[in-house]
């Protein structure tokens, strides 16, 4: 067997067999198969289709490539929540909470964010003193005494997705749904998790722009996970607008805190739909109202805030003053009177990326208290000069009002209130 062989049955259209996709990703691994080999190869695939086989053949391949987390003493009782990227998108500060708070054990892996889609531990470390520099004892420490911890994901784990992930990014091969699953799936799974909700998100700020792909997506990750003896179950949630008004790093653990502590808006809705569908399909009987309880509570806030505590982090940060503290709050007006017909997300992230708020390249700085509010939602009326947002940064940058003022659009017609749940699949 060798690359070019494999190469050209992808390119005439046949099925890969295992044997075929482990030696591709071992050859990957070994650096025996060349950068230019793979790219090819991962075009074929985009342009011939890659089929439920053969994605969960590389799934287990790039699992393969790499370490797996041993989560034995509570494998039952781990749960996870994976977000397939969005903006103001903060879910997880309210999700894992509500988990530990009903005593499950969420042992969370993270990243940073790339491009139009932020990062939580780069939202995490908004708070001074946060670390995510937890050993494997430490973290299953944590995890089973708090019920949450988060951590960055380890380089160890599934190490040839990192090595696919960065060639699909510069050859226009990510957007395909077996390259998609097989990357996420991979990491949630070497995770030691029994238990994952998938937030696949759909909109112009996903991956996923329209609902056939998303729910095709959502359908392959689900029967990969089963296929693997997981508990797995996908949201498809709307992203066609911010899911939250703050976005920007510290801005959107404000976000977070203002539901842990009684907001109820969209973000509440997505996580609280998150929880219970995991719960449910874990056979859980009245999964919302226990979630809405420790919510309300205040007990998942506090949950919150023990693991804020136990990773370094300081607790007197956790309010507006602190969170929301740039030194540059100014506010855009609406330019005319009418409804606001739309919030574009990619706008609204790319003022926060314009701010420094973001990253086009991994290893860019980025300033973690810069952001935008909005505040205004979709079929509001406004008048002329009426307040629509807050922007908050290091000095006062017109071209970011102008941005915000391209993201929220203010028409005469009013329009219908966005749903946030677009399906559910398990
Ligand atoms: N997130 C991932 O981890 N992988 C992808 O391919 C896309 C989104």
């Amino acid at each position: 067997m060798n690359i070019l062989q494999i190469i050209n049955a992808k390119k005439k259209g046949k099925e890969l067999t295992k044997d075929q996709i482990d030696f591709w990703i071992k050859g990957v691994m070994s650096g025996e198969i060349e950068d230019y080999q793979t790219s090819a190869l991962l075009m074929a695939i985009c342009l011939v289709g890659f089929s439920e086989e053969e994605t969960f053949n590389l799934t287990n391949a790039i699992i393969d490539s790499g370490i797996r987390v041993d989560l034995s003493e509570f494998y039952e009782k781990s749960v996870d929540k994976h977000s397939s990227g969005g903006v103001g998108d903060s879910t997880t500060f309210i999700v894992a909470p509500i988990f530990a708070a009903l005593g499950y054990k969420c042992a969370k892996a993270s990243g940073r964010g790339l491009g139009h889609t932020g990062g939580t531990l780069d939202k995490l470390e908004s708070i001074p003193g946060f670390h995510i520099n937890l050993d494997k004892d430490q973290f299953k420490e944590q995890v089973k005494n708090i019920g949450i911890a988060v951590i960055s994901q380890s380089k160890d784990m599934c190490p040839a997705d990192k090595k696919l992930y960065t060639l699909r990014d510069v050859t226009e091969t990510v957007d395909n749904v077996g390259l998609i699953a097989s990357s996420i799936m991979s990491k949630k799974l070497a995770s030691g998790v029994k238990n994952i909700v998938l937030d696949v998100k759909c909109g112009r700020g996903a991956f996923m722009k329209d609902l056939d792909s998303a729910k095709a997506l959502a359908a392959e990750m689900v029967k990969i996970g089963k296929k693997a003896g997981k508990n797995v179950v996908a949201v498809v949630t709307n992203m066609d607008y911010p899911l939250d008004e703050f976005v920007g790093n510290s801005l959107e653990v404000y976000g977070a805190l203002n539901v842990l502590q009684g907001a109820r808006n969209n973000l509440y809705e997505v996580a609280i739909t998150l929880c219970s569908e995991l719960l449910t399909s874990m056979g859980v009987e009245n999964a919302r109202a226990k979630c809405d309880e420790v919510l309300n509570s205040g007990l998942a806030l506090e949950k919150f805030k023990e693991m804020i505590k136990a990773q370094g982090g300081d607790l007197s940060f956790l309010n507006k003053e602190h969170l929301l503290n740039a030194k540059a709050i100014y506010d855009v007006k609406a330019p005319a009177s009418g409804y606001v017909e739309d919030i574009d997300p990619m706008a609204i992230s790319g003022c926060v990326m314009l701010l420094g708020g973001g990253r086009l390249k991994k290893t860019d700085s980025i300033d973690l208290y810069c952001g935008v509010e909005t505040k205004v939602h979709i079929g509001d009326h406004v008048n002329e000069g009426d307040i629509i947002a807050t922007i908050y940064s290091k000095e006062k940058n017109e071209a970011a009002i102008n941005k915000v003022l391209e993201a929220i659009k203010i028409g005469q017609d009013i329009p219908s209130k966005p749903q946030m749940i677009l399906a559910i699949q398990n």
